[in-house]
């Protein structure tokens, strides 16, 4: 059973300035949710109760997000617009929300390894809240619900691919591996943000993992890799080659919301999908 998701949120989201100067990234709304609410909805539908977030400093919102406002609620009382808290007032209810400090910026690696001591000695999932999810269709799984169901079947490490043109490999850890079965594949290899000529294949991991514990002490001794960074992808390949580590071609679309081109996408497909159709 995956319990625990681990959320690292301390990056600064440079490419949103001056948005993100006094915000957190992970706060700036998506239509009228913050993007991380997001996040944590997709893991709650994967059956998911335990939520972990790895922040720093300046993300103090985060955590005033997943706690109640006593003040607000009882403002709004009776107003009509009580059921615009309903979501997230859901969630406070029926999770649970802890959160630590990466106290200095070394890499997702280093960012996952901070957050240990919320984890413990369990598989767990990661999500990075600037790629944002939508499963293939109404009623059906969205990205980490497949996944925990291959981690049930498996039990290995996954991490969720998708393609991507050769010259946007710069920006992805980027897999090889044997094909299992459709859009399943066992990794023989992975490059952190290859250049085209260096990249093993167009096959791109996007921000969901399901990591097996052990995934700790490998990070423990994994020396900083791309860009002086501890990288997860560095760790995921040791993983792989003494073990097994899966690749997932999800289904559904994802939106990079770490980008301003990927962000206004993503609005305008929640306002058209789902926003609307709420109303
Ligand atoms: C990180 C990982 C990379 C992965 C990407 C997915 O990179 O290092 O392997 O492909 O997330 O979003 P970042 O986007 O943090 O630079």
């Amino acid at each position: 059973m995956i319990k625990k998701c681990l959320f690292p949120v301390a990056g600064y989201g440079t490419r949103f300035l001056p948005a993100t100067k006094a915000m957190p990234k992970e706060i700036l709304p998506v239509v009228n949710k913050p993007l991380v609410q997001y996040g944590v909805e997709e893991a709650a539908e994967a059956g998911i109760h335990e939520f972990g977030f790895v922040t720093g400093r300046g993300k103090r919102a985060i955590e005033d997000h997943f706690d109640i406002s006593y003040e607000l609620e009882h403002q709004i009382a009776g107003s009509g617009k009580e059921n615009l808290l309903t979501s997230i007032r859901d969630l406070i209810d029926h999770n649970t929300f802890a959160f630590t400090r990466q106290v200095e910026m070394k890499g997702l690696g280093h960012a996952i390894l901070s957050g240990r001591n919320l984890i413990g000695d369990n598989p767990f999932a990661v999500v990075l809240a600037d790629d944002f999810c939508v499963g293939p269709g109404e009623g059906e799984d969205g990205v980490l619900a497949q996944m925990v169901k291959l981690y049930n079947q498996f039990r290995c490490s996954i991490v969720a691919i998708e393609e991507v043109p050769a010259d946007e490999t710069h920006k992805y850890g980027v897999i090889a591996g044997e094909s299992m079965k459709d859009g399943l594949y066992r990794i023989t290899d992975m490059v952190e943000k290859p250049t085209p000529e260096n990249a093993p294949s167009n096959l791109a991991i996007i921000g969901r993992y399901i990591l097996t514990p052990d995934i700790f002490d490998i990070l423990e001794r994994t020396p900083a890799g791309k860009n002086g960074e501890i990288q997860i992808t560095d760790a995921l390949l040791e993983q792989a080659k003494n073990g097994c580590v899966l690749a997932y071609q999800f289904k559904g679309r994802r939106f990079d919301c770490g980008s301003i081109d990927g962000f206004v996408e993503a609005t305008n497909y929640v306002y058209e999908n789902i926003y609307k159709k709420s109303k």
